[in-house]
């Protein structure tokens, strides 16, 4: 099994790329079916959740060319199924982007129930269904599989009851070719909402809005190839901020779009952080123990739920009590054991985890439940004293390209290493 071990105590310090967005690559690289063209995409991030999303497409029948690591040729031409396996889903969440793909190409899509990171709970898609039976779409479960279809789908009016970013995806992948005008309201408003837009468009879809509360999306009778470069990715940038906060040190986070960290920094900034926006690049700087703050993660433009662990960790070893409400998922709380288990001083109550500041936390074996918990323990054991293993490091591998060839490059103490659970030798890699 393949861990982090990771010594505690090393201060960040240099200059970090961040990658292409995940959550616009795995929303992109499904609307290039809709193209039934030659896409040229820049800046995709080289991460699990694409890899297993571009292999979904692959299987489909799509000639995939890499012309390097982070640039990829798709041609959906002769794509000829509408039916995805549980076998090709079950590894990745946002697998349910196909439905919406091949729904708004073949008026037809029949996808197994999706895998992904699991809050506690099987995660709803009652949203997404509902808006395309808006759309005309019948749709039932064949034995776990969703499959939606229409004799043709015709443009309406959708109100999400509350924002959902998968779900607004989904209904605009669905809704480009559709009849007539699909409005949709109270839609997530997310960078990578606004990406997937900008791509559509540049397909030559009709997509207006993106960014605000209502999108107004026009149907087009076809679409064509382009070439497109994903957005930077606004949680790996937020991660590493929160990185140099809590490890202290000073870094250059390359290669980013500032306005999209806002909520982030201003949070920093509140704790005595200090945050230097340039155009494409922020600096992160902190070289004493950091003041306390109230956080309540919400859709964007709000504090990113995506963030929430990141920011409970950094939080663990300020002065003062914090508090850290998350008001989009219901338990995304699960890995504040593992930071108890470290020597933090954190209770939950409801939503909110209420945290009583410590000195300093201790390394400790530890696992990572999920993908942004598995960052917060990075950040939990490049802060604690003395040595952290962390479990079940594929979760962290799903989103954050080269993590610990980036970190290691700031001056983070921290090795990939191969334990054989039976004879417990283990091989170290380097830094990679
Ligand atoms: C996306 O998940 C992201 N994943 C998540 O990031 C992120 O946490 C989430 O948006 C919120 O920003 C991807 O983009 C691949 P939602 P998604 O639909 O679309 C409820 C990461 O770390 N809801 O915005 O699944 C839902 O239960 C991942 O990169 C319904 O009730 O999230 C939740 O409470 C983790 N019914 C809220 O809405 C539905 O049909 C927001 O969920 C859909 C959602």
């Amino acid at each position: 099994m393949e861990k982090f071990i990771i010594n505690g105590g090393k201060q960040l310090h240099g200059e970090v790329e961040i990658s292409g967005a995940k959550n616009a690559a795995v929303a992109v690289i499904p609307a290039t079916i809709l193209a039934g063209d030659i896409c040229r995409i820049e800046n995709i991030p080289d991460i699990r959740d694409v890899q297993v999303m571009l292999k979904i497409l692959s299987d489909m029948g799509a000639v995939i060319h890499r012309i390097n690591k982070n640039t990829l040729e798709i041609d959906t031409r002769y794509i000829s199924s509408y039916v995805i396996p549980y076998e090709m889903t079950k590894y990745s969440r946002s697998s349910y982007y196909l439905l919406g793909a091949l729904l708004g190409r073949y008026n037809h899509a029949k996808v197994a129930m999706p895998g992904g990171c699991n809050f506690g709970g099987v995660r709803p898609i009652d949203f997404h269904l509902k808006g395309f039976a808006k759309l005309g779409a019948e749709i039932t479960n064949d034995n776990g599989m969703i499959n939606a279809q229409a004799d043709h789908l015709t443009g309406g009016v959708i109100y999400f009851d509350k924002v959902s970013v998968g779900a607004t995806v989904n209904i605009m992948l669905a809704a480009v070719k559709a009849d007539g005008l699909t409005i949709i309201e109270n839609a997530a408003k997310e960078p990578h909402i606004v990406d997937l837009a900008n791509f559509l468009n540049l397909m030559g879809a009709n997509v207006r809005g993106a960014g605000t509360d209502v999108i107004r999306i026009k149907g087009v009778s076809s679409l064509h190839g382009c070439s497109y470069s994903i957005i930077p990715d606004q949680i790996e940038a937020g991660t590493y901020m929160v990185a140099a906060a809590a490890v202290k040190g000073d870094i250059l986070i390359k290669n980013v779009i500032p306005k999209h960290l806002e909520s982030i920094t201003a949070k920093l900034r509140e704790c005595g952080v200090s945050v230097i926006e340039y155009d494409d690049s922020i600096r992160v700087t902190s070289n004493s123990r950091c003041g306390q703050c109230k956080v309540t993660a919400m859709p964007h433009p709000g504090f990113p739920t995506d963030m929430q662990p990141q920011m409970t960790t950094f939080l663990a070893t300020c002065s003062g009590t914090s508090i850290v409400t998350d008001g989009v998922w219901d338990n995304r709380f699960r890995y504040v054991d593992q930071l108890i288990s470290m020597g933090a001083s954190i209770q939950i109550e409801g939503k909110a985890a209420i945290i009583t500041g410590v000195p300093k936390l201790h390394g400790a074996p530890i696992r990572a439940d999920d993908l942004r918990a598995g960052a917060a323990m990075l950040i939990a054991g490049m802060c604690a004293e003395g040595t952290t293993v962390i479990e079940n490091i594929y979760h962290i591998e799903r989103g954050y390209e080269r993590v610990t060839e980036k970190l290691t490059a700031l001056g983070a103490d921290i090795k990939k290493v191969d334990v054989c659970e039976d004879d417990n030798s283990k091989s170290v890699s380097d830094a990679g």
